[in-house]
Formats: C-alpha cells, structure tokens, sequence
C-alpha cells in the first residue's frame, strides 16, 4: 500500500486527541483493530501492511509499555523503524521539537509517534511536518491509543460502549488518559463517572456532562466498570493526597469494596499500577480483571491507528490480514 494511492484517509494526517473524532472514526478504528488482533495469535507475527512506510518513535519522557506495544504493532506490519528516546533536561520546548522534527523530515520518514511532557506538542509537531505524527501522550492533554485500547476492552466485554456506566477513579486532574476517555466515551453514548479526592478532580467535568462520585462505594455502586488509574507518586509531594496509606483506605478498589456491587464490575487499569494503592492485588489479578487483554488490545489498536493513517481502508483491513509477508 502506497502513501500516494491512499484515498482520502477517514482520520486526516494525525492522530492528536479523541476530542475531535467523531463516534464514526472511532467506530472505525476499533472495528479496524478487530481483524488485527489475530494477527498476533500467529506463529508468524507479520503481514506486509505497511512496508516501506518509515516510522519514528520520538519517546521524550519514560514509557515501557506503550513504547514497546507501539513497536510491535509497527514491526508487525513490517514497517522500518527507529527508536529515539531523549532526556527531560537535555530537550528544550519549542525551536528543538522543530529542529528535531526537521532533521527527521530530511531523512525521509512517514510517521513519528511521539511522548512529550508538554500537553499540545503533538499538534505542535503534527503542524508543522508533512508526516503523520500520533500522540502517545502528551503532558496531562491526551494519550488517544490509551483511550482507544480501553474502548475495546470495554466493548469486548460489554458488548457495546453506549448505554453503558464507566467510572474512571484516582487523580483524574493531571490524566491525559482520563482525559482521552472520557471525551471517546461520551462520543460513543456512555454514561461517564470520576471518583477521587476532591483535590485531584478537575471543576469543569461536571460542565463536560460527567458525574462526579466523591465515595468510591457509590461509583462501584454505579458503574458497569471501574478505569482505575495509577495514584502518580510524583503528586504526592505537591500535598494533593495526605498519604498513600491514606489513599488507598479511602480511595483503594479492593474486593471487600466490590464486593457490594449489584454486578461484578469489569476493571482496568492504564498502568504503571501501584499495587496496594490504588488497587488492591486480589482485585488487579482477580476473575473481573481485563488489565492484561488491555495491553494486548493495545497492539492491536495501535496497529489499525498506524493502518489508517497510512492510507488503509476500514473496509480493507480484513484483506490486509490476509496477505502473507513474502
Ligand atoms: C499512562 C501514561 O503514561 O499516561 N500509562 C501508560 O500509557 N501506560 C498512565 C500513567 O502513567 O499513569
């Protein structure tokens, strides 16, 4: 599949953010990654999809796990890739994104995906390369894939997205990742709750349409599935939470807790967790989990983003499985 022959591409040239997709496109990118899933059963973990097409992975903050589900998805379509990681303290915001991005530019690649500490470097970079530039989260603004990885988790499992009640708990306040949730699921018709101390839920979620729950047991009371996400530690020190003994006694998803609920709840988590803290282990490993197919789903969703954006067709996606790396 060439670049050039790619009829006019359903997502445009980046993928920044969920806020702006419509439940069409979102639709369209999880019905894409359904075909791909298969693809990583096999003993062959390969189709030629995306070969020739050059991918940049520019990490300029820490990620294991979404830097490396965002390199098997490339490697799986066969595309080349190069990893470039950089420190906070060496990189600069502004001229050096651009000089970083240019010099990039003039070696001839197709895609960046791109971590950034700064909330809108993404569209930053995306405006000012003719490449495809995909955010893999960018200060507290947005981690999109994440967003998407969970939507078909949750879709997998309760059969549809609209209608049903999802309660994302922890510090929503500085989560690109609840961020990115809560504007894909109010897109596709679900009903949205946030739980966690006052201190780390924004004012303007209520303005957004979505519930707040100051008691974790009235959201396990509510809610068909719990997105529980990682106390981040480095918040600790800004006194936005007392202690982490203290989170986890008001705040922790333990079973004792879910226990209350009229159905079991389905639960994920983002990670990095913090076992003990804001998930118990029993509840993290437990019949009710689906953190680990998240990250197989998250493969899968990032290799339908990396298939869209190069040109490929929704409709084409089941052909593109098809075809056997020579
Ligand atoms: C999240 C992130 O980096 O935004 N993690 C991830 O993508 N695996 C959530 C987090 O760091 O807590």
């Amino acid at each position: 599949m060439s670049r050039s022959a790619a009829a006019a591409p359903a997502l445009g040239k980046d993928l920044v953010g969920i806020e702006h997709l419509s439940a069409r496109q979102i639709t369209s990118i999880l019905d894409t990654a359904e075909p791909f899933k298969e693809i990583s059963e096999r003993r062959i973990k390969k189709v030629p999809t995306l070969r020739g097409i050059t991918i940049v992975n520019l990490f300029f903050e820490a990620s294991t796990r979404t830097r490396i589900s965002f390199e098997f998805a490339e490697k799986r379509l066969a595309a080349d890739t190069v990893n470039i990681g950089a420190s906070r303290s060496s990189v600069a915001k502004g001229e050096t994104l651009v000089d970083t991005a240019r010099n990039l530019e003039a070696m001839k690649i197709d895609m960046v995906v791109m971590r950034h500490w700064a909330s809108g470097a993404a569209r930053f970079l995306g405006e000012r390369i003719p490449s495809s530039v995909i955010n893999a989260g960018d200060g507290a603004h947005e981690h999109p894939t994440q967003a998407l990885l969970d939507m078909l988790t949750l879709r997998d499992h309760l059969g549809a997205i609209a209608g049903r009640r999802v309660c994302i708990v922890g510090d929503v306040r500085h989560s690109r990742v609840a961020r990115s949730n809560i504007f894909g699921l109010l897109t596709l018709g679900a009903e949205v709750g946030v739980c966690g101390p006052p201190t780390l839920i924004p004012p303007h979620m209520r303005e957004l349409g979505v519930r707040i729950f100051h008691r974790v047991e009235e959201a396990i009371e509510w809610a068909h599935a719990l997105n529980v996400l990682r106390l981040q530690l480095e918040r600790m020190e800004a006194g936005f939470v007392p202690s982490l003994r203290e989170y986890n006694r008001i705040w922790g998803v333990s079973r004792a807790r879910l226990a209350a609920a009229p159905e079991p709840l389905l639960i994920l988590h983002p990670g990095p967790m913090n076992r003990g803290v804001e998930i118990d282990s029993d509840v993290a490993d437990g019949p009710h989990s689906v953190i680990l197919e998240q990250v197989t789903n998250g493969v899968a969703v990032r290799m339908a983003v990396l298939y869209l954006l190069a040109g490929g067709r929704p409709e084409k996606a089941e052909a593109a499985k098809a075809e056997e790396v020579a």
